[in-house]
């Protein structure tokens, strides 16, 4: 146990303080545009060690390397092997680091002989991510190699979207954390593979869905989920992202359950002295609101009028705040409905609740 320490503002002396503590082994709290990171050397066996230690996360579950260089650099380096793609392949990746970097795209390629086997869990193949984040950019460059930095929460939690959420969730272990404001997107980058031959699969879902990846290569890319033989990502199993308090995802809107499913929502929450429902907009928490299902309920909009990208940003902070607040029941009505839930960044929303909560039809 250490001295926990306070948000620090990423001057040019914090950030050279930060770098000396990582090439020191030690952990770094990190903003980027998607969610701040738990930051360490990630080809340093033992500093990423460091990480798995100070989330409590399973030894199965690999790492993404942050970096800024181009994809013929990381194979220079021995960090990705290029040579173990076709032509077609090489194509593919150069394809969409070109469109889509740096931002919040993860490409998951043949692993090159510098990365330990604790990075990648001792798999074959290397997660890369170029980050948009100024801060994220600069202490890389300063740092002079890839930074390991999986979400700055510890295994299972929410992911942090503000210095102060990763001081709540890791203050203890961690030399620094650079404040770099609220993160700008709010949702995990997408973590998308592409194999030898160019085959690319979308494994975790983000910002950057199937139809961009579709557009940027000029062909149909398929969810992980759709193929039969999929590539699988070891850390999207489906308990994630919860918050402590016990929460239920409904099947429908609360105006729009039937009497008798309302009543029995309302024997389902009799237990409970607080509940606080989560909902899409405005509209939707004053309905919830009347629906007055036991004495004191609570309902909460991310965003009043239900825009998408407000959403996302929002969604983390909220669910932490909810899970702080003294309700004792957590309630989320489907978010976003379900025509937009089948759009890149609505269905990457939609993915993140479904895993941060449990179906009410499976409620006890
Ligand atoms: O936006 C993000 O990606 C954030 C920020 C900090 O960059 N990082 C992040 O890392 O979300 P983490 O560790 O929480 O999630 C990484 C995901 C996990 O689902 C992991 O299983 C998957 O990427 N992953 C990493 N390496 C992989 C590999 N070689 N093959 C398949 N999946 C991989
Ligand atoms: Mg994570």
């Amino acid at each position: 146990m250490r001295f926990m320490p306070n948000p620090t503002t990423p001057t040019p002396s914090a950030l050279a303080h930060a770098a000396a503590a990582l090439r020191a082994g030690e952990l770094v709290g990190l903003p980027t545009e998607t969610v701040y990171g738990l930051a360490a050397l990630g080809l340093d066996a033992d500093a990423v060690a460091r990480i798995y230690a100070a989330k409590d996360r399973p030894s199965f579950n690999p790492l993404i390397l942050h970096t800024t260089q181009s994809l013929s650099a990381l194979h220079d380096s021995g960090i990705i092997d290029l040579q173990a793609c076709t032509p077609r392949g090489r194509a593919a990746c150069q394809a969409l680091a070109d469109a889509l970097w740096p931002g919040p795209l993860t490409l998951v390629l043949p692993r090159g002989a510098a990365v330990p086997d604790l990075t990648t869990a001792g798999l074959d193949t290397v997660a890369i991510r170029q980050p948009r984040h100024p801060v994220a950019h600069a202490l890389i460059e300063l740092v002079g190699a890839p930074l390991a930095a999986p979400s700055a929460n510890r295994s299972g939690r929410i992911s942090p979207t503000t210095a102060t959420a990763v001081l709540t969730e890791l203050g203890d272990r961690v030399a620094m954390v650079l404040d770099g404001g609220p993160c700008a997107l709010g949702l995990e980058s997408s973590v998308v593979h592409v194999d030898p031959d160019g085959e690319v699969t979308l494994l975790r879902p983000g910002l950057i869905g199937t139809s961009t990846l579709s557009e940027t290569l000029g062909r149909r890319v398929h969810h992980g989920t759709d193929a039969a033989s999929r590539p699988r990502s070891p850390g999207t199993g489906s308990r994630h992202y919860s918050p402590k308090t016990p929460i239920f995802q409904l099947p429908s809107r609360i105006s729009e359950l039937d009497p008798e499913r309302l009543d029995l929502l309302r024997q389902h929450c009799a237990p409970f002295s607080r509940v606080a429902v989560l909902t899409w907009n405005q509209t939707d928490a004053a309905s919830a609101q009347d629906a007055a299902l036991v004495e004191q309920i609570t309902a909460t909009a991310i965003d009043a009028e239900g825009r998408l990208s407000p959403t996302a940003q929002g969604l983390y902070a909220t669910l932490r705040a909810l899970d702080e607040s003294p309700a004792d029941l957590l309630l989320v009505e489907p978010i976003p409905p379900v025509g937009l839930a089948q759009t890149g960044l609505g269905f990457a929303i939609a993915d993140r609740l479904s895993r941060a909560t449990v179906p009410w039809s499976a409620a006890p």
